[in-house]
Order: structure tokens, then C-alpha cells, then sequence
């Protein structure tokens, strides 16, 4: 058997895959089982930003691995505590709450936002409003938190007290918050509803909504953050901060790592023993941690993701005023989205089949979330690509 009737017949069936099994990366470059060597667009689903196996990270992982991988949280490690301060000092933040992935990272910030009012009396504040087409995990609080009707389909009944309203309309957010409400979660770009970012003003509303009510904010920036969207954090535009905000994806550039972010005041909803994780923060991840963020928040390294996003961007524009199937180009730094009129996935295996990594969502958008070290002659080249399949008539 090899890798691929291997993984078919033992794993579950939850993934659809492509193609052969990969052996090595490296940069923005990944090499398959035959020895193909495929450009990679989509970093994992924006999580290896630094690119494949880079070689500051490694030497961190294994330095870390040689040291000490795992204590638990009975224990302090010097990791833990330093990637901590690292998030805090270049964050909004006070406290880092660690778990491994987005999900659990996204579980923390519903129990903090709940437990904050609990402990003080406030028992019927528990509602949490999120965003339509948004998404924020798959256990049951982020499935049910994402609004999004297919990731919840067979997993009745969903947890109560969540609510959806229609993304950038402020009225309607304002119509549903009352007090009952403990937060609103929300993603300063939506990426698996589609690249949709935020009006440059409905972010600033949301937290004038939020302080006019005493609601907390919380940001899901698991897929915008860690510079994905040209600024650490994809708030810092809208010159506004949440009460809370999740970080995973390109956190450990791979190592699987989340975080939960409060402000002192949000995260004295957590007590001693209210919440845990056996792997969260290990030495191992935050190690990786540590040299991730300090690489990727160096101002002249995002100065140049803004760069090459508005690079390629520019690059997509031209080839929507060539294709009137493309109908519009969107997002923010290397997070970018390009909707057509239909059958993305179609673009995305003829993609791959031309040894170039990208990706569909909501069936009619390209998404596009390179490694941050994404050269213009790499985007040339995707472009390239991208120009000779829309030529071709055959894909409509
Ligand atoms: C915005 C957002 N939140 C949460 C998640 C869930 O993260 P994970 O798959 O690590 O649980 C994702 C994953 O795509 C995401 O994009």
C-alpha cells in the first residue's frame, strides 16, 4: 500500500486530498513522493508564513526538542513565559492563555467571555453573537459559534445561547444586543466565508457597540493574524482593540500551537482550575513560538508583506479587467480572494496539476494565502498560471 490507499483506508474520511503524498518542503516549495516539486499558495490555510521547515524555526524546534518538550502546567517553563510577554508587549494584551489550535484557542475566549459575567452574578448574560458566513472551529461552541448552516449539519443540538447577524451591518448588530449578551466574536477578515474583510469603520463601530453596552469584543484572528494581513494583527488598521483575541495558524510557523489574548481586566474571568489544557503552551510549541513572532514582527519583514499583497493584488486586478468571470478581487496584505462565477475547485486542481498550491472556498473563490516570504516572481508565476487557465475555455 502506499501513502495515499493508506491514509484512504485508515484515516477518517473527513478530508478530501489532492494528489501524491508530500516528503519534504522547503520555503515556498513542497516536494512530492515521485519527486514533483509543487509552489505553494496556501501555506497550510496560512500557517506555515515563515515557509517550509525555515531554518531559524527549525533550529529552534530542535534545540527545544533536545531540552525539553513537556511538563505540564503544574510546572513553569521558560518558553511559555517568554513567548507570553513577547504576545503581550506587541499586542493590546495582558494575559496569554495557551491551547493547540484555533478551536480550543476560540473555546477559551466563549468560556472567558461567559465566566466574566458568571462570576460576577450575572447569570443571564451568556448570549454570544458571531457573524453570518463566519467561522471559528470545529468543536461544538466554535461549530456552533460559526456561522456557516453546512459545518453544523448532523451535530443537533448545538449549544445554546449563540446568535448570527449579517457581517458589516452595524444596525443589526446593534438591534440584537441587549443585556444578555456576554460578547460578540467576530473575524476582522473572513476567511473560510469567503476573504471578506470588515468595512474600514464597522470594526470601530462594533467596539463603540461593545463599550456603549459593557459587551466584550473578542477578534478570531487565527487566520489574519501573526502578519497575514500586512500588520501583526489585522486590527491594528481600524485603530480599535478587542477584550480578547485568539491567535493559532502561523503562531509556531506549523508546530501546532493557539492562544487565547485578554486584557487584565477580560481575563479575571479565569481562576485557578476554571480552565486547562494538558499541551497547551509546551515548551516545544512556544520555543517554536518565540522565533516565529520575533521574525514576523519585525516592522521592515511586514512592511514587506504589505508590499508584495499590494503586488499581488494588483497582479489580480489586471487579470479580473481581462476575465469577466472573475468578479471581484478582495482581502488584505497576503490574504487575498478572487470570486468568479463558478467552480473554483476546477481552477484549483488545474492549479495543482501545473505544480502550484492554491485553494477554493465557498465554491466560487480562489483564496490565496502564500508564505509571507512569497517572492514577486513567484506571484509572476502563479499569475502566469492563473492567465493561461482562464484563456482557456474548457473550465467554464
Ligand atoms: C478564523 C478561524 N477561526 C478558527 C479556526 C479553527 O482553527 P483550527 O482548525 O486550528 O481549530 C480557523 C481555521 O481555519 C479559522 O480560520
Amino acid at each position: 500500500m502506499n501513502t495515499r490507499e493508506k491514509t484512504e483506508a485508515y484515516v477518517c474520511q473527513t478530508y478530501v486530498r489532492q494528489g501524491k503524498a508530500f516528503v519534504s518542503g522547503k520555503g515556498m516549495f513542497l516536494t512530492d513522493e515521485d519527486g514533483k516539486v509543487y509552489t505553494d499558495f496556501l501555506a497550510g490555510i496560512a500557517v506555515c508564513s515563515l515557509g517550509h521547515c525555515h531554518p531559524e524555526v527549525t533550529a529552534a524546534i530542535r534545540e527545544q526538542a533536545g531540552r525539553l518538550v513537556h511538563v505540564s502546567n503544574l510546572f513553569y517553563t521558560q518558553p511559555q513565559a517568554d513567548l507570553a510577554k513577547a504576545l503581550v508587549e506587541k499586542s493590546f494584551a495582558d494575559r496569554v492563555f495557551f491551547a493547540n489550535s484555533g478551536a480550543e484557542a476560540n473555546e477559551a475566549a466563549i468560556k472567558l467571555a461567559r465566566r466574566y459575567f458568571q462570576q460576577n452574578g450575572d447569570k443571564k448574560r451568556f448570549r454570544i453573537i458571531t457573524m453570518a458566513q463566519s467561522f471559528h472551529g470545529r468543536t461544538m461552541a466554535t461549530l456552533t459559534a460559526t456561522g456557516q448552516d453546512k459545518i453544523k449539519q448532523g451535530f443537533y443540538p448545538l449549544l445554546e445561547g449563540f446568535s448570527h447577524v449579517p457581517f458589516n451591518d452595524l444596525a443589526a448588530l446593534e438591534k440584537e444586543l441587549d443585556d444578555t449578551v456576554c460578547a460578540v466574536m467576530m473575524e476582522p477578515v473572513q476567511g473560510e466565508g469567503g476573504v471578506i474583510p470588515a468595512d474600514p469603520d464597522y470594526l470601530a463601530g462594533v467596539r463603540a457597540l461593545c463599550d456603549r453596552t459593557g459587551t466584550l469584543l473578542i477578534f478570531d484572528e487565527i487566520q489574519t493574524g501573526m502578519g497575514r494581513c500586512g500588520t501583526l494583527f489585522a486590527h491594528e488598521v481600524c485603530g480599535v482593540t478587542p477584550d480578547i483575541m485568539t491567535l493559532a495558524k502561523a503562531l509556531g510557523n506549523g508546530v501546532p500551537i493557539g492562544a487565547m489574548l485578554a486584557t487584565q481586566a477580560a481575563a479575571k474571568g479565569f481562576a485557578p482550575g476554571s480552565h486547562g489544557s494538558t499541551f497547551g503552551g509546551t515548551p516545544l510549541a512556544t520555543a517554536a513560538g518565540c522565533k516565529t513572532l520575533e521574525i514576523i514582527s519585525d516592522p521592515v519583514f511586514l512592511a514587506r508583506v504589505r508590499e508584495k499583497g499590494r503586488y499581488f493584488k494588483k497582479q489580480l486586478n489586471a487579470l479580473k479587467e481581462k476575465y469577466p468571470r472573475i468578479h471581484q478581487v478582495r482581502g488584505a496584505g497576503l490574504l487575498l480572494g478572487m470570486e468568479i462565477d463558478k467552480d473554483a475547485s476546477l481552477f484549483v486542481e488545474n492549479c495543482f496539476k501545473k505544480g502550484f498550491i492554491i485553494n477554493a472556498i465557498q465554491d466560487k473563490v480562489l483564496r490565496f494565502a502564500p508564505p509571507l516570504i512569497v517572492e514577486t516572481a513567484d506571484i509572476d508565476r502563479l499569475v502566469a498560471v492563473l492567465d493561461s487557465l482562464f484563456e482557456r475555455g474548457d473550465l467554464a
